[in-house]
């Protein structure tokens, strides 16, 4: 089917609205599936791009318990919230809809009941977990404990956020709740099950063949493999809440359906509710029923077994039961990796990493974009530094893109009265060649949903555009051989025309503005990729003023950026002890400390700072290599005993190894001061 789709429909994970935004959901799913849906529209294909709100489930009542106000109110606020967000970040979904709409409670427990009324789905009476004080069943998230695979102390009921598995909340060690506090007791309840082990086989055939066709990423397959591998089991698709979509069966009014049996559901109820807007109500059907529409879910990777399993389950169970209209499954579930945000988890409590709305008041949208662009966590996780940002808008964004930009308009004013130059005729078949390659490149990876080497291969064509201008020397031609300087900025300025077209899946408003200077008319998807090297601008057009696109970020703001970091220095905490996030006890215990005697110490040649150590951990000797050179004379070390992290990962520095870390001190003055032990305490002893 490769190559033969008609039309794309493009989902990304419905994000819970229970918070905001932050970047490490834009580089999960969202800003990879914009940049895939922009590119499509620019391509001429026919597209619909879903997104929404997850408003049900635990993760929402919880929320609005600790607030004290109503789910409602919790997911009004973040559905606005969230929505406005994603506008100033430039996302273009078709729609953003909401699983509380009605049309979506239809389409969900339509579902449930055609499920039901077919045999599909099973009813168990089991255990579960019971608050007697809120005198209510905890599912999911409601409950906490200690999980049983890495003893992370506070795992939740339905994941364990530190090492990822899935759970349920009667297999957490020391389950508490997460209403009353309380050690909760067990009562039996009555739920409908969906029977997903029965499709195990089929999952496994259709993410071959889906993958032999379309490439799926290696992390997938992993993380799917590993779930087949386990077995798949049948799952409750109703749970004792009383804030989702009701179940319609008498008996179970105090029941809903479990948040991700609807969650997924809200791609389809999405899609109906955008047709229907659009004035064609069964304009939908087309993108889920037609097998020549081809169906990407973006995601982030704690969301693979829904989207790779569960939810093709659920297609397939409706399939068979109504081969009538049967639902295309998706072609591909391209899942990144996690963002960290300057070496840690994003974390709402600790106050770690920043929300989208808060950068969007600091810095432009398409800063931020190319940042993310360029650090995406396509096949392992990344990490967001505002350094990295700073170099990333200064270096490349401003000194490359901008920059060409700017001078080929200044010069069109300067020396050509703001018009396109007659250059003698057409662009030169060279610089063509540049452009149109470059726009194959990048298109073969957006395709292959390699988002990073796409925009690597167009910021390849903006410095191939300022080699050109720098070595057509216009400034000197101008003065000898009009005609060849004219030639030049003709080409250039095809070029910047060239470059609108193919940053806007990335770089939606400075594609815009560009577009906008060369006084172009529409905007550059609509002119489409295509044209970037055949639409050439006629001699005489006129060209806007010149603009500085991309203003340097100082070090200055960046430095208050880090400042603000909870637990920064210079926040009047000179280690930022007082702010830094806690640890679990199990953390600190996974560090070996020990005392160490100092045998013998010397420089490393051709370094300022390093100097090697041999140490003695009492029953064994090792090498460590340390930055204290400015510090201390390798002499004054030998004989004395320090404390070493004697487990940490081996490493080579300026080619010597170096088994463990010696504790130092340090003040903000630059003060350095090993740690040192009395002497009667022999070396090898534990530090704890
Ligand atoms: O992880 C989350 O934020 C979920 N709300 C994603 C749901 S995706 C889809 F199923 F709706
Ligand atoms: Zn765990």
């Amino acid at each position: 089917m490769k190559g033969t789709f008609k039309r794309t429909l493009v989902t990304a994970a419905l994000p819970y609205a229970n918070g905001k935004i932050h970047l490490g959901h834009l580089a999960g799913a969202y800003l990879p599936a914009d940049i895939y849906a922009r590119y499509l529209r620019s391509r001429k294909r026919e597209v619909a791009f879903i997104c929404g709100s997850d408003e049900h489930g635990v993760p929402i009542t919880i929320t609005a318990e600790q607030e004290g106000v109503t789910p409602q109110a919790v997911v009004d606020r973040y559905h606005s919230l969230n929505r406005t967000a994603f506008d100033r970040f430039g996302m273009s979904f078709d729609n953003y809809s909401r699983t509380s709409l009605p049309l979506h409670h239809e389409t969900a427990a339509g579902f449930f009941r055609n499920f039901l009324d077919r045999g599909i789905l099973t009813e168990k009476t089991e255990d579960q977990l019971f608050d007697e004080e809120a005198g209510m069943f905890l599912p999911d998230r409601y409950v906490e404990g200690t999980c049983p695979v890495c003893k992370n102390p506070d795992a939740r009921g339905d994941q364990c956020e530190k090492c990822g598995t899935f759970l349920n909340p009667r297999e957490l060690i020391d389950p508490r709740s997460k209403i009353s506090g309380k050690k909760p007791s067990v009562r039996a309840t009555t739920h409908w099950y969906f029977p997903l082990g029965k499709y195990q086989k089929r999952l496994e055939e259709y993410i071959r063949d889906a993958d032999k066709r379309d490439g799926w990423k290696q992390n997938v397959l992993q993380y799917c493999q590993g779930w087949f591998k386990e077995g798949l089991q049948d799952r409750a698709v109703t749970r004792d809440l009383d804030w989702g979509v009701k179940i319609p069966l008498p008996g179970f009014e105090k029941k809903v359906l479990y948040v991700w049996f609807d969650a997924v559901l809200g791609y389809i109820s999405g899609t109906r509710e955008w047709a229907a807007r659009e004035g064609d109500p069964d304009g939908w059907k087309k993108f889920w029923h037609d097998p020549s529409t081809k169906y990407v879910a973006f995601i982030g990777k704690d969301n693979v077994v829904f989207h790779c399993i569960v939810f093709p389950a659920m297609l397939m169970a409706w399939n068979d039961a109504n081969p009538g209209e049967p639902f295309i499954l998706p072609e591909n579930v391209p899942a990144n990796e996690f963002l960290n945000f300057e070496s840690q988890k994003f974390s709402k409590s600790r106050g770690w990493g920043i929300d989208v709305d808060e950068f969007l008041d600091l810095f432009p949208a398409d800063s931020l974009r190319y940042a993310l662009t360029m650090i995406l966590p396509e096949s392992r996780d990344a990490d967001f530094t505002w350094r990295e940002f700073q170099a990333r808008h200064n270096n490349e964004l401003a000194d490359i893109l901008g920059n060409f930009i700017n001078r080929t308009v200044t010069f069109a004013h300067r020396h050509f009265e703001g018009r396109v130059p007659d250059g003698g005729g057409s662009t030169p078949a060279a610089v063509l060649r540049e452009i149109g390659g470059a726009g194959k490149k990048a298109a073969a990876a957006w395709e292959r949903y390699s988002f990073k080497d796409g925009m690597l291969e167009v910021m390849n064509l903006a410095r191939y555009a300022n080699k050109y201008f720098n070595d057509a020397e216009p400034w000197k031609t101008v003065k000898t051989d009009s005609g060849a300087a004219a030639s030049t900025i003709a080409c250039c300025l095809n070029l910047a025309r060239a470059l609108a077209i193919y940053i806007e899946p990335v770089l939606p408003f400075t594609a815009k503005r560009i577009w906008d200077i060369l006084r172009l008319p529409g905007d550059p998807s609509a002119a489409g990729w295509e044209s970037a090297s055949s639409g050439l601008m006629p001699a005489g057009h006129p060209v806007g003023s010149p603009e500085i696109i991309f203003t340097k970020i100082e070090n200055t703001v960046i430095e208050e950026r880090m400042n603000s970091l909870p637990g920064a220095t210079g926040d009047g905490d000179p280690a930022g002890a007082a702010q830094t996030p806690h640890i679990a006890l199990d953390d600190f215990k996974k560090v070996s400390l020990r005392v160490a005697k100092v045998l013998a110490a010397e420089r490393v040649p051709k370094s300022e700072k390093l100097l090697k150590i041999r140490i003695s951990l009492g029953d064994s000797e090792r090498q460590v290599v340390a930055g204290i050179a400015k510090h201390y004379e390798p002499e004054a070390l030998v004989g004395r005993k320090i404390v070493v992290v004697a487990n940490l990962k081996p490493a080579k520095l300026m080619g010597e190894i170096s088994e463990g870390m010696i504790l130092a001190a340090s003040d903000e003055s630059g003060n350095l001061t090993i740690l040192t032990v009395s002497e009667d305490i022999v070396e090898g002893s534990i530090v704890k």
